[in-house]
């Protein structure tokens, strides 16, 4: 098992050491090596994503990343942004599916914005592809058109890309809640009137599956009217980078969010949902408890350890469940502890 680690920014490196610990615990037998990808490979060689990074990636079975960017990089040139890094990873190693669960622990149940009963349960798996769309269309630029600047993007995927993410999404829903919602915008953009199109061809494959669609600004609106009467949702890149954040948020810790991308055999990149969280970096406050998840999902995902990453998973709610908090999920009657320590409980709750 060979694990290419990327600290990246931010709180990067102290969300994965500890998630490190928790895999080198329970898989003793994971080789784990450092890489640098982001605004620290930019200062470093100059590039978001080296090429000892991209060898390392490569020539691993699975990658756990921290998180890259901040306020540092924000004014370079776009090629050299953190963000290309994490951009270029995800297209040089092909990790077309990205599954974003948001998850409300019972024991945070008042950490969301919304009312604890229209959330309380809410679990909700959102498969985003990750790896078409407008984010990697070409043509795209800004450049001069009759006298002044004209920017253009290009949305578009061929039904190979929908067909595998969607297999992807109906594989999924089929262990969960047997209930899809494939979510597009075919009233206006023809490229998403094939995705609803495909998602409706493959249908008769997944006869235990009920497949619904909803266009995106409903599906919006629907996540803070209603989320719960979602079990999975399958959508584009783009407005699955949209919905993800908004799902994220009805649990109101995204510190405790993992996510998995994932290419056509299974190796993935690993990470948090949240962001490198500059503001806190190098101050032991930041919540570890997304990587070590991320971890328990690439146990699941890549190495097919469903065993272990049910320890992990079991492990952080028995530290919930003994009222142990970081900062940013701390409340009335519970302890207040640091990233470290947080570390050292999962470790002992395993
Ligand atoms: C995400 C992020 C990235 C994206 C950015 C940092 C490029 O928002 O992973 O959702 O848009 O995909
Ligand atoms: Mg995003």
């Amino acid at each position: 098992m060979k694990i290419c680690v990327l600290p990246g920014d931010g709180i990067g490196p102290e969300i994965t050491r500890e998630a490190v610990r928790v895999l080198q615990a329970l898989v003793p037998q994971a080789e784990v090596e450092e890489a640098l990808l982001g605004g620290i490979a930019v200062d470093t060689t100059g590039s978001p994503y080296p090429d000892a990074t991209r060898a390392l990636a490569r020539a691993a079975d699975a990658v756990l990343l921290g998180a890259v960017g901040g306020p540092k990089w924000d004014n370079l040139p776009r090629e050299q942004r953190p963000e290309r890094g994490l951009l270029g990873i995800r297209q040089d190693l092909g990790l077309f599916a990205n599954l974003r669960p948001a998850i409300l622990y019972k024991e945070l149940a008042n950490a969301s914005s919304l009312k604890p009963e229209l959330v309380a349960g809410l679990d909700i798996l959102i498969v985003r592809e990750l790896t078409g769309d407008i984010y990697f269309g070409q043509p795209r630029g800004v450049e001069m058109r009759d006298g002044q600047r004209f920017g253009f993007n290009t949305m578009h995927y061929n039904e190979g890309e929908i067909r595998r993410i969607g297999r992807v999404a109906f594989e999924a829903a089929r262990k969960r809640g047997k209930r899809l919602c494939s979510v597009d915008k075919m009233n206006v953009l023809e490229t998403t009137q094939l995705w609803r199109d495909v998602m409706n061809e493959l249908a008769p494959e997944y006869p235990d599956v009920t497949l619904s669609h909803m266009l995106v600004d409903n599906c919006a609106m629907q996540l803070v009217r209603e989320p719960r009467q979602f079990d999975v949702i399958v959508t584009g890149n783009l407005f699955g980078d949209i919905l993800s954040d908004e799902a994220a948020m009805l649990t109101g810790s995204i510190g405790m969010l993992p996510s998995a991308s994932l290419d056509e055999r299974n190796k993935g990149l690993f990470e948090p949902s949240h962001g490198s969280a500059p503001d806190i970096a190098g101050k032991n406050v930041a919540n570890p408890l997304a990587t070590i998840l991320s971890v328990a999902m690439m146990l699941r995902y890549t190495f097919n350890l469903e065993t272990e990453a049910a320890r992990i998973e079991a492990a952080v709610q028995k530290v919930l469940a003994q009222g142990l908090r970081t900062a940013d999920i701390a409340e009335g009657g519970t302890r207040t502890i640091g990233t470290t320590e947080m570390g050292d409980a999962v470790l002992a709750a395993l």
